[in-house]
């Protein structure tokens, strides 16, 4: 299932340029786990960041966003990994398209369309609630329950994680 993502490549000239609204850091957005909260909260600030850009700058902040991003996704499968997912859960899959999505868009707006930074930016504005509330929630629920800890990227009682590996999203369903 691919993840919810109100984003086009096509440049709509119709587009009214108004002043892209910010994206309010909320307790909503909380998973559980304050080292994923601290790395979402980057994330919300980076978009800001961006949105508050005139588009003509926008590209060396978006190239730090996606390198953000990387890292931010990686933690996340790394701690997946960690504690019995399979590589090629549906959350990493989700991560995997929304990467691809970012780089073509930086490679969009060197190719003349300088108005796409902005619209990804919301676009990923609209998309993160959703996942943090249900992906990134549930892995956090899922982590507290085997005991990992996401400083130290420890586990309490390695002989918690069966021997088994899940290919689903934990505590929450994949759509
Ligand atoms: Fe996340
Ligand atoms: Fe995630």
């Amino acid at each position: 299932m691919k993840p919810t993502l109100f984003f086009s490549m096509s440049h709509n000239a119709q587009a009214i340029a108004a002043a892209p609204a910010l994206m309010p850091w909320t307790d909503s957005l909380q998973t559980g786990d304050a080292r994923m909260d601290e790395t979402h909260q980057e994330f919300v600030t980076m978009i800001n960041q961006i949105l508050a850009t005139p588009e003509d700058q926008q590209l060396p902040l978006y190239k730090a966003f996606l390198n953000h991003t990387v890292e931010h996704f990686a933690q996340e499968e790394r701690w997946m990994l960690a504690t019995g997912f399979s590589a090629d859960n549906c959350h990493a899959e989700h991560h995997a398209t929304i990467l691809e999505t970012m780089r073509v868009v930086e490679a969009h707006y060197l190719d003349s369309d300088n108005t796409i930074i902005t619209r990804m930016a919301e676009a990923l504005a609209e998309w993160f609630p959703g996942h943090a509330n249900s992906m990134d929630a549930g892995l956090a629920a899922h982590l507290k329950s085997v005991g990992f800890d996401s400083v130290t990227e420890t586990l309490a009682d390695p002989t918690a994680i069966k021997n088994v590996t899940m290919s689903g999203c934990g505590s929450v369903s994949c759509s």
